[in-house]
């Protein structure tokens, strides 16, 4: 997996020495309300050991789970601030757990101390813009109707809303489509 640099911040492999950021980061509902269709915060550390297991071993050239780190020198620098992710996207159906839907999607999760800032705007067009480097033609956003701040990221990174569906995680959501080419 690359690492991406941007103005204020490194996009990087998470490493299993991060599990204290990501722990905190999933523990804390105002991270978790809108992810998942039963949205559940970590309650125990293991948890987060067994995430970061599977993180750091997902091995793809162009999907991943980027750990978001501030480079800028002084306050904040060498801060983890939260994770971008492009993976595949699972559709709705009976099927536990559900097959893939053949769509790609983006997704954003920041620690709350780092919000406002523009930090998720800059991180996914990045990431965003790897993707479209590495061959892929469509990637798709989904957010909860409610998570206004995660829509307006998917606003400010240039991606289409295309309206509400029930194609993917058995759950209504805002559709937000970005075309490789036409950014
Ligand atoms: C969504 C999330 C990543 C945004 O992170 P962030 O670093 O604050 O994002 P940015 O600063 O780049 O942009 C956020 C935008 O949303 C806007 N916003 C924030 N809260 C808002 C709200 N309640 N209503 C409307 N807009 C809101 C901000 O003003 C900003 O837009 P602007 O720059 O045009 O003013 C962050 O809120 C988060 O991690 N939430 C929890 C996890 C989550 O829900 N992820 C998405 C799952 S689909």
């Amino acid at each position: 997996m690359a690492t991406l640099h941007t103005e204020r911040l490194e996009l990087r492999p998470w490493r299993r020495d991060d599990v204290d950021f990501v722990f905190d980061l999933y523990s804390r509902w105002d991270v978790k309300r809108y992810i998942g269709r039963e949205p559940r915060v970590m309650e125990d550390r293991s948890e987060a050991v067994a995430l970061l297991d599977r993180l750091v071993s997902f091995d793809d050239p162009v999907q991943g789970y980027w750990a978001v780190e501030r480079t800028v020198a002084g306050a904040g620098a060498g801060q983890l601030v939260g994770t971008i992710l492009v993976k595949s996207i699972p559709a709705s159906g009976p099927a536990e757990p559900l097959e893939p839907s053949g769509d790609i999607e983006i997704g954003w999760h920041f620690h709350p101390d780092s919000w406002g800032m523009g930090l998720a705007s800059e991180a996914a067009a990045a990431v965003l813009a790897h993707a479209f480097a590495g061959g892929l033609e469509r990637v798709v956003a989904v957010t909860n109707p409610l998570n206004l701040a995660s829509r307006r990221v998917c606003e400010r990174i240039g991606m289409s809303h295309e309206g509400q569906t029930d194609a993917y995680y058995n759950a209504t959501c805002e559709l937000y489509v970005a075309v490789g080419g036409s950014r």
